[in-house]
């Protein structure tokens, strides 16, 4: 467990500008961006970069996405930018879309894992554009967490995950979104959704005005996903093991969790008065408020320490699309 004596500090213009300064100077600053909080670097530092491998505990090969604030730098991280880049970039920049394009020559190959391409992308939280215009370059930024955990949507949570492996800790409140953004992979010709999020893929698909691949892909293609680590079956995972459960069948199974002798809490966002005897979380049940709270809701019942989740299933429309992507990688 790392060290915590690192408190946040408010995201006020001067902490901004210290934390701009620090990334200056190669060191690590957490900040929030409207999906979940990240863990920044000087995009263009690759001893920079490798600090944040080494903060999260990340393996060298899992490529990281560099935050830029304005469309004009866009060209300095990729190449061959295709129309359709420019098309999602008009349309959904700032915001919860990340592309994965040609990276330009000069791009360290330390934050595309070795990779041809690069991950970029214009987040919309205010003080992350102040950060990046301050700084006035790339950052290279994961989400703020220990590898293979749940991403952090409060500052309180990046103090939890990284502690003193961090610099400074930006606190903007809670994130918006609640789940990383988007990732739309436009490095060859057929546009492939690598991460469903916020944005949808019919958002996607009306702008570029062609379908948008969903996953599995074809053999090659799935190798070349592996490396992206939202993509590995276990991700974004709590330490307490977690199942997800039909609606019909949530009070049964949590009854046969306690003849076992088994402590249990629940997720859900169905009301049902039986489930009150149960220590647990209600959501709601719309997809994007529910997607909000969702990793600071996992997070609070992995920390109650008990024996089993029980998260109850959403139905299976592309609205949950991302929620359900994020609960099958939290139940393994
Ligand atoms: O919402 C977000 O995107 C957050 C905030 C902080 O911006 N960031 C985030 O970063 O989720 P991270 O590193 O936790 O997830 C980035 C994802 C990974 O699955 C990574 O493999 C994928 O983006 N990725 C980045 N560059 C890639 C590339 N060149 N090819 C394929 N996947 C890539
Ligand atoms: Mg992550």
């Amino acid at each position: 467990m790392p060290t915590k004596n690192i408190q946040a500090v408010p995201a006020e213009s001067v902490n901004i500008a210290l934390a701009a300064q620090l990334l200056q100077q190669g060191r690590l600053v957490a900040f929030p961006t409207e999906t979940v909080y990240g863990l920044g670097a000087d995009a263009s530092n690759p001893e920079a970069v490798a600090r944040i491998f080494k903060a999260k505990g990340r393996p060298a090969d899992h490529p990281l996405i560099v935050h830029i604030a304005e469309l004009a730098q866009l060209s300095v991280w990729a190449r061959d930018i295709p129309a359709a880049a420019y098309k999602l970039a008009e349309r959904f920049w700032p915001g919860p879309l990340a592309m994965v394009l040609q990276k330009q020559v000069d791009v360290s190959l330390a934050v595309t894992g070795g990779q041809e391409t690069v991950g970029i992308r214009m987040p919309q939280h205010p003080v992350a554009l102040a950060l990046l215009r301050a700084f006035n370059g790339g950052v290279a930024a994961p989400s703020a967490n220990r590898f293979c955990r749940i991403s952090p949507t409060a500052a309180s949570h990046v103090v939890d995950e990284l502690g003193d492996a961090v610099d400074l800790i930006l606190d903007g409140g809670a994130c918006q979104v609640g789940v990383e953004s988007t990732i739309i992979d436009l490095s060859s010709p057929e546009p492939r959704l690598l991460r469903p999020g916020h944005i949808s893929v019919a958002a996607l698909e009306a702008v570029l005005g062609t379908t948008v691949q969903l996953p599995p892909f074809t053999e090659q293609a799935e190798q070349q996903a592996i490396r992206a680590p939202g993509m590995l079956a276990l991700h974004y995972a709590p330490t307490t093991p977690a199942l997800l459960c039909p609606p019909a069948d949530l009070s049964t199974t949590l009854m046969n969790f306690k003849a076992q002798g088994k402590r249990c809490a629940v997720l859900h966002y169905s009301h049902y008065a039986e489930l009150s005897q149960w220590q647990g979380i209600q959501l709601t049940a719309a997809a994007d408020s529910y997607a909000q709270g969702l990793y600071g809701a996992l997070r609070s019942l992995d920390n109650l320490h008990l024996d089993v989740i029980v998260i109850e299933q959403p139905p299976s429309t592309m609205e949950w699309l991302a929620v359900n992507d994020r609960l099958a990688k939290a139940t393994g």
